[in-house]
Order: C-alpha cells, then sequence, then structure tokens
C-alpha cells in the first residue's frame, strides 16, 4: 500500500512538468504570448501613455500622423510576438518612436489589449 502511495507521487510529479507545458502550448489563434495580461488594464494604460500619439481603438485616427492606429499595429502582428516589439520599444523605441519604459506586466497588459483590436480570420474549421 505505501509502496504504492509512493509510486503513485512520482508518477504526479513526473506528469506534473509535461502538463504544465501543455497548457503554455494552447492554440490561441495568433502567436503565443509570454505572460497572459489584462486587456482592460492595457487599455487604461494605452489611453494614458499611447494616445497622445496612436489611435488606440481598432478604427481610429491616429493624433499624430505617423503613429499607426493600434488596430493596424495588431493586424501588423498577427503573426508574430508583439510583446516582443513592445519589449524593444520599451528600450530602444521604433524608428520616429522614441522609446517609451514599460514593465514587463505592462507590456503584457497592452498586448493583450491590442490582441482584442484585430480578429484574426481563421482558415481552419474552427470558424465559429
Ligand atoms: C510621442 C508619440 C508616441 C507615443 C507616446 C507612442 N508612440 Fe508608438 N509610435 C510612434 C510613431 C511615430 C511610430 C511609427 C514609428 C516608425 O515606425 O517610424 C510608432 C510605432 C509604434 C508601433 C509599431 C511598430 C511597428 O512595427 O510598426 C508600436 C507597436 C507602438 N508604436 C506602440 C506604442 C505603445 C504601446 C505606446 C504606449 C505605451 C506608444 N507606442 C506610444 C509614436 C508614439
Amino acid at each position: 500500500m505505501r509502496k504504492l502511495l509512493i509510486y503513485a507521487l512520482a508518477m504526479a510529479a513526473l506528469m506534473a512538468p509535461s502538463m504544465s507545458l501543455a497548457q503554455s502550448s494552447r492554440s490561441t489563434g495568433v502567436a503565443d504570448d509570454a505572460i497572459p495580461g489584462s486587456p482592460a488594464r492595457g487599455a487604461a494604460f494605452a489611453a494614458k501613455q499611447c494616445a497622445s500619439c496612436h489611435a488606440i481603438t481598432s478604427d481610429g485616427v491616429s493624433p499624430r500622423s505617423d503613429a499607426p492606429p493600434f488596430g493596424e499595429v495588431a493586424k501588423k502582428y498577427a503573426d508574430y510576438r508583439l510583446d516582443w516589439e513592445l519589449e524593444a520599444i520599451a528600450s530602444v523605441g521604433h524608428y520616429a518612436m522614441p522609446a517609451k519604459a514599460m514593465t514587463a506586466i505592462q507590456i503584457a497588459d497592452v498586448t493583450a489589449y491590442l490582441r482584442t483590436l484585430y480578429d484574426k480570420p481563421r482558415d481552419d474549421h474552427r470558424r465559429r
């Protein structure tokens, strides 16, 4: 009986890492982002920190004409790691855009918010 319990615990320990791996590689239809952020917090952050230059809704016109509306950004990065792009922007900026300091959480939140702005068409049979 005791042996069985030890065996069961050992199996659980062995299976735990593969279970978390399965969860993190779930298919979201977009490139997977590192940390799941909060779209609501991301929207509030973008309104404060990005809206002076960018349109932060899916169809707005940017106050600064050379800053792409966030709807376009969301579409451009539908298949790419937007969080990595934002990490680069946080430290060095992006061409005409000055660096904009963001924490890892703020990056995750803005990424999650931007992901809500573009609904990638699916070419498989899971379309709802
Ligand atoms: C001072 C104005 C300004 C502010 C504030 C600003 N941006 Fe930008 N941003 C720009 C401009 C201008 C560009 C276009 C730069 C270029 O590609 O030449 C840009 C481009 C971008 C891009 C596109 C990169 C690409 O690959 O096309 C992203 C993403 C982005 N900004 C995110 C943000 C986020 C997130 C914030 C707020 C935290 C923010 N920006 C705040 C001016 C700004």
